[in-house]
This record gives structure tokens, sequence and C-alpha cells, in this order.
């Protein structure tokens, strides 16, 4: 194994590489680069040794999966996200998430039979799940989670009334769910995942549950996940408004590869799914490729398991930082996530002070956090604490100059 795989916490620089998360921001003063949700680890060595045999073959024609990478994903669904009988058939292979949750917001527009419905989120959320609905033109419904805060720490739960009243809607025909969620690290119970299942059904609302950071669960014990599709069973009507999305990209670190897939048990509601995907991008053989490798090698558990520990410990000394700056106790509540790698901000405080967006005076101190605008929560960020020891370092810094400087500010006026 060649050293830089060894430790996931080696010193790796993406400047000039064209790393979004690295180079956007660059000619802002360089602040240390906490947003886009990318790590700074190299991905597992099985990994770039499969995309780099597809890369030394030299051909980068069309590609199709073969039956080890069709079984890996089968696989995947049953182990991993609760699918007990999980068959090939209803695997639809995308080239992201991304697209997915548009496919997932047309398939339930055209399983209507409308011409525009509206979409059902929790937020704050990540972004794209707002586009969605957007993108086809259709409404969004936004239920906000509720907070509650102990000691500057939040932690968010769905507020069931508006999630009801909201699903109840008569426009509205798809829920676009996030377990566990981004931005706020939640891993949703079982009693949660049953009850939303069953609000959906009995609404006639299809569930696309994103899975995507299943595999980042940083306690399972204290937080076990249920994947929405092993709730198939409990609740009659789910399989066939289901809709459950995965890929290796946010554990494995292969964003940039393109690969993800949607499982999708229900035959109508499938063809409806492929029908409005039908002029997604193609899968690359790099996609492919990486997926086997991530997905089967066995080196790359052992790797998932080194990486969580780096993130649990990045995730304690976010916390850290924060619970021990009596600005930041002030100014700002945050998450301790369950999930991801990701911390949330609230920053109601810290607006009142500076009068402007929490991005912006970060960024201007050294940091550049995800802007929570897009979240459809301007008064937050989001603090991406997957990369070596000592970005994070610098990016905590940053954070508590801003703060500092904003505690330092007449308010009088
Ligand atoms: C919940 C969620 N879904 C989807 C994505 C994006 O996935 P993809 O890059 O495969 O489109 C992300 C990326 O951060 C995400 O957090």
């Amino acid at each position: 194994m060649a050293p830089e795989h060894d430790a996931i916490d080696a010193p790796t620089t993406r400047a000039g590489t064209m790393s979004r998360k690295w180079d956007r921001y660059a000619s802002r003063g360089d602040p240390a680069p906490l947003w886009v949700a990318d790590m700074d680890f190299r991905a597992p060595r099985a990994v770039v040794d499969a995309v780099t045999d597809v890369a030394r073959r030299g051909i980068y024609g069309y590609a199709d999966p073969d039956a080890a990478t069709i079984a890996a994903a089968t696989t995947r669904f049953r182990e991993w996200h609760g699918v007990a009988d999980a068959d090939a058939d209803a695997v639809r292979w995308l080239p992201g998430l991304n697209p997915g949750l548009n496919h997932a917001v047309r398939a339930a527009r055209r399983a209507r039979g409308a011409g525009r419905v509206t979409t059902a989120t929790c937020a704050p959320i990540y972004p794209p799940f707002s586009y969605a609905s957007r993108n086809d033109e259709g409404g969004k419904a936004e239920v906000t989670l509720r907070r509650t805060i102990e000691d500057g720490r939040a932690r968010y739960d769905v507020d069931w009334d508006a999630l009801e009243e909201a699903l109840a809607r008569e426009d509205v025909a798809v829920l676009l769910w996030c377990n566990p969620h981004n931005p706020i690290g939640r891993v949703w119970t079982r009693d949660e995942m049953t009850r939303v299942a069953r609000l959906c059904v009995a609404h006639d609302v299809v569930l696309c549950s994103d899975e995507v950071w299943r595999e980042l669960i940083l306690d399972e014990t204290a937080t076990p996940f249920c994947g929405a599709g092993s709730l198939m069973d409990d609740v009659d009507g789910l399989r066939e408004r289901l809709i459950v999305m995965t890929s290796p990209s946010k554990t494995y670190n292969v964003a940039g590869c393109d690969v993800a897939m949607a499982y999708v048990p229900d035959r109508t509601l499938r063809a409806h799914f492929a029908r409005a995907g039908a002029d997604k991008a193609e899968i690359t053989p790099f996609g492919y490729a990486a997926m086997l490798a991530a997905y089967t090698d066995p080196s790359c558990e052992a790797w998932r398991q080194r990486l969580l520990e780096t993130l649990r410990a990045n995730r304690d000394r976010v916390d850290a930082a924060l619970a021990e700056d009596a600005n930041a106790r002030a100014l700002v509540t945050w998450t301790v996530p369950d999930a991801s790698y990701l911390t949330w901000l609230n920053c109601e405080a810290l607006v009142e002070r500076v009068e402007r967006s929490p991005f912006e005076h970060f960024l201007e101190h050294g940091v550049a956090l995800s802007d929570g605008a897009p979240f459809s929560a301007p008064r937050a960020a989001r603090v991406n604490f997957a990369t070596t020891r000592e970005i994070l370092d610098r990016g905590l810094t940053g954070i508590a100059s801003a703060l500092a400087s904003a505690s330092r500010r007449d308010v009088s006026h």
C-alpha cells in the first residue's frame, strides 16, 4: 500500500486541479475551503487502481455495467439499504443523484397524469431538492424542521403536523426525503421513517428517499439506519410509491466519477422514472469501475472504517472549538451530526450584528463555508470537516476570528 493511502489525513493540495471547492474562492484571499460536499482525501487505493486501469486502456467508449457490477448494486441495496428482496430489474443507473431527484419529480407528475405538481421537502435542505421542483416548473411545499437548542448545540426534528398538512395538499405528488439528512446530519429513526412512509401512502405521495449519506453514519450503534426500502413489508402501499437512491460518491469520494443508482420496485413507477430520465447522460466506464471497486474490494471497508474515525474526530473538534468559544455560544448554534461530514451553523444572532450573509462574513475572515441561502436558510452556513487537521484548524481559526470581530461590533445604533 502506498504511503499516501495509509493515512486518511495525508496532506493534499487540490489547488489548481479544477476543484470547485478549492478554486472558486481562491482569489478572495485563499480561504480555507470548507464548503462543497467532497473530501480532501484520496479515494481508497482499490478505487484509484480500478479507475487508473480504465484510463490506461485509452479507449473511452460507451459502457454498460457487467454482471458483477449489477450484482454489486443489488447487494448494496439489500445489505445497506434494507431492501430485503432487492432485484436487479428494479435498479436504474444514474450519472448522479441530482439527475435522479429531477427524474423523481417528473416521474411523480407522470404517474399523476398532471401537468404540474408540487414537491414537498423538509428544510433546511440540500439545494438541488428545491431546484428539482423548479426545474419541472412545479411548486414546492417546504416544511421547516424544528430546532431545539441545548448549550449552543442544535438538534432538528420533523414538524409532523406541518408535514402532514403539506402531504395532504392535492397538488403535492412527491416528497424528496433525505436520510441521513443534509445539511442537519440527522439519521431518522425507524419510528420516524415509518411515520413518513405512512403519511406518503395515506396521501398518495411518491416517497423518494435519498440515502447517499448512509455509509457515513458516525456511530451506527447510537443512531441505527432505517432505509425506506426496509419498510415495504410493514407499510402497505409503499412499494408502489417508493424510489430509493444512493451512490458511492460521498463515502468513497468519487463524486467526479458520476455514478449513482436508484431502486424503484414498482414496475409502473419505474417506467415513468425511466422515461422521465431518458435525456440523462451516460454513466462513464470510470463511474462503473469506481463503484465496483468501492462496493466489492474488502480493503475499501477497512478504509471506510479509518475514514469514520477521522470524521468523528473532526466532528468533535469542530464541536469543541465552538463550545469553548464564548462568541460562538452567543452568536451561533451548531449541530453535532449523527452522520456526514457537515456541521450546520445557524447564525441569527451573528447576522443581527453584521447585517449581511454569514457566508460573506466568514469568507472575509478566511474560511469558505456553504451559504445557507440556497438551503432555504439565509441566516445559516454549512461547514465541511472532511479535510486535513491543518486545513480544518485554519478554517476554525477563520470562524473564531469572524465571530470575535462580530462580537466587538457596536450594536448600540
Ligand atoms: C443528499 C444529497 N443528494 C445528492 C447529492 C449530489 O449527488 P450527485 O453528485 O451524485 O449528483 C448530494 C451531494 O452533496 C447530497 O448531499
